[in-house]
Order: structure tokens, then C-alpha cells, then sequence
């Protein structure tokens, strides 16, 4: 999980430290000054609400300066590599690089060609760390887990477009070290051909799946990189595999609905579903600021 003040993945993860993490979010006990003097970084060369905000947010609520550089506006529209943009942006002082790209890997390429603390806020298709940390610590508040943040005994479906998903990645990586039982449902194509991949149970029948797990985790499709590729139509995707009314209907008693964003209402998720009651989908987003500032304070320590 943790590669020295670096947090890069989430497949291979210590439970003991990712719990340490969890009740440091869920806790929030910060006086606001801790780490003043300190420079955040958001490197983005690929488009975020959610995440870049919240670990804006997140910084200056541990007293650290943010700057922000994203591919428009800066030198990287002119050709400049990753590397010289981490190398300048670290020349300049900086503790901490947020780093979130299309290229798997670009996250640890600059955590080992630099010296300040990396944070990948998503790497292409592999991995999603802060964003797994947000969705457990949600689900650990939604059913009472927070005295110890044990998932033993709850079942979590990943819904869609896994293979590219990098959300999907850190959540089978993360939930699997707490505990949780993890089932991974979609058309073939979009979830991986084998079980043995992500040492997760596989479905293609999310109706059979939905009345056994007390959390379903629904996933856009990537058309961006590619996926969707095996779709006759967005229309079709939402009949099979899309969490309708009816669908939210058959799920057990308290069991919640997730998305990590950004939504496609009427693809994916249906919007009454979206805003219903079994949806913790704005809970995720403000758990991702307080993820994020147990993270930052790691990295910035
Ligand atoms: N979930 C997530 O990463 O959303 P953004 O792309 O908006 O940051």
C-alpha cells in the first residue's frame, strides 16, 4: 500500500495499516495548522471534480499550500514529459505530488524518479488508492463498522466495466484485506475471464447477484478507454445490467447503493436510484476528503 511516504496501489495492502488509515479519516480530529509550511501539488493531466477538489480541500485543511496544474494551461500542452514536469514542479520546493494520469504506472514512474512524497489519484486502468479508502470508509460507517473497521461477513458487488476500472482495481484489493467478500458482475468483456485475476467470485446475472449483498458498487462505462466495445447499445447495458428502481427494489434491507463518479444517469444507474434512499453516493464524496487527509498527513509526516 504504502511504498516509503508514497501511496501508489492498493494490491497489496497491509489490513492492520489500511484500518490505522480509516479510523484517522473517520476520526478527523485536526486542529487545522499541522502541516503549515508544507506545499501540495496537483499534478492532473487528466480531467477530475471529485478527486482533484477534495485533495485540495484536504490540504489546506491541514494548513498546506495548494497549487494546481493541470495539462491545459500549462507546459504539457507544449510537450513537455511527465518526468520534467514532476522534476520542475519538485525543483520548486514542493512535499507532496498528487498525481493523476491516463498512463498506468505514471504515478510510481515519478515516485522513483523523485524525492518528495507521490499520491496516485488514478493511473489509467490500474489503480485508484484514495478513492478505495473513501468507498471502505463509507461502507464501514453505513453498517457499523467503525470500532474496528472489520468487513468480515459483508458482500460487496462490482458492477460493470471492471477491467477498466481502476476504481475496481484498489476496491478488490482493499475490501478483500478487510474482509469482505467481493463478487464481480457484467457481460463477458467486462469483468475479467477468470476468477483466479482478482481472487473475486464472477456473475453475469446481476439480478441473481443483487438480493445477497449488502453493498453494490455500480461502475461507468470507460468508453475513453475502450470500454463498451462489447455493447450492442447503452439501452441493452441499462435492461441487463443497469441498477433500475426495480433492481434497488430486490437488494436486502439496509443494503446501500455506490458510485464513484462521475455518474451516467440512465446508463449505468438510474437517476431515482441515483438520488434514492439507499444511495451513498454523496457520502462517498465526503468521505474522500477525509480520506485524503489522513493520507496527506502520512505523506507530509
Ligand atoms: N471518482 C473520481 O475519481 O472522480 P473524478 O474523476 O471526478 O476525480
Amino acid at each position: 500500500m504504502w511504498t516509503g511516504r508514497s501511496l501508489l496501489s492498493m494490491s497489496s495492502v497491509d489490513a492492520g495499516e489500511a484500518r490505522a488509515l480509516l479510523a484517522l479519516a473517520h476520526g478527523d480530529a485536526w486542529r487545522g495548522d499541522e502541516f503549515g509550511g508544507k506545499v501540495v501539488a496537483n499534478l492532473f493531466f487528466e480531467d477530475s471534480t471529485r478527486t482533484r477538489v477534495s485533495f485540495s480541500i484536504a490540504a489546506e485543511a491541514l494548513g498546506a499550500t495548494v497549487v494546481d496544474l493541470t495539462s491545459k494551461g500549462s507546459s504539457v500542452a507544449k510537450g513537455e514529459t511527465l518526468l520534467d514536469t514532476a522534476w520542475t514542479i519538485e525543483a520548486m520546493g514542493v512535499d507532496c505530488m498528487v498525481v493523476r494520469a491516463g498512463q498506468s504506472g505514471a504515478a510510481a514512474l515519478i515516485d522513483e524518479h523523485t524525492k518528495c512524497a507521490v499520491v496516485n489519484a488514478g493511473d489509467g486502468t490500474h489503480q485508484h488508492p484514495t478513492q478505495a479508502l473513501a468507498d471502505a470508509l463509507t461502507i464501514g460507517r453505513s453498517f457499523g463498522r467503525e470500532s474496528d473497521w472489520d468487513f468480515a461477513g459483508l458482500k460487496v458487488a462490482i458492477v460493470g466495466d471492471v477491467v477498466s476500472s481502476r476504481v475496481a482495481r484498489s476496491n478488490v484489493g482493499l475490501l478483500r484485506a478487510l474482509g469482505a467478500e467481493v463478487v464481480l458482475v457484467g457481460p463477458p468483456g467486462m469483468v475479467p475471464g477468470s476468477q483466479a485475476a482478482l481472487g473475486c467470485s464472477l456473475s453475469d446475472d446481476l439480478d441473481f447477484t443483487l438480493g445477497g449483498v449488502d453493498a453494490v458498487m455500480m461502475l461507468r462505462i470507460q468508453f475513453e478507454r475502450g470500454g463498451g466495445g462489447v455493447l450492442a447499445s447503452t439501452r441493452e447495458y441499462h435492461a441487463r445490467y443497469g441498477m433500475s428502481e426495480a433492481r434497488a427494489g430486490m437488494m436486502k434491507e439496509g443494503a446501500v447503493v455506490m458510485h464513484p463518479g462521475p455518474m451516467n444517469r440512465g446508463v449505468e444507474i438510474a437517476a431515482a436510484v441515483a438520488d434514492g434512499e439507499r444511495s451513498v453516493v454523496l457520502d462517498q464524496v465526503g468521505n474522500g476528503v477525509l480520506v485524503r487527509k489522513a493520507v496527506l498527513a502520512k505523506a507530509l509526516s
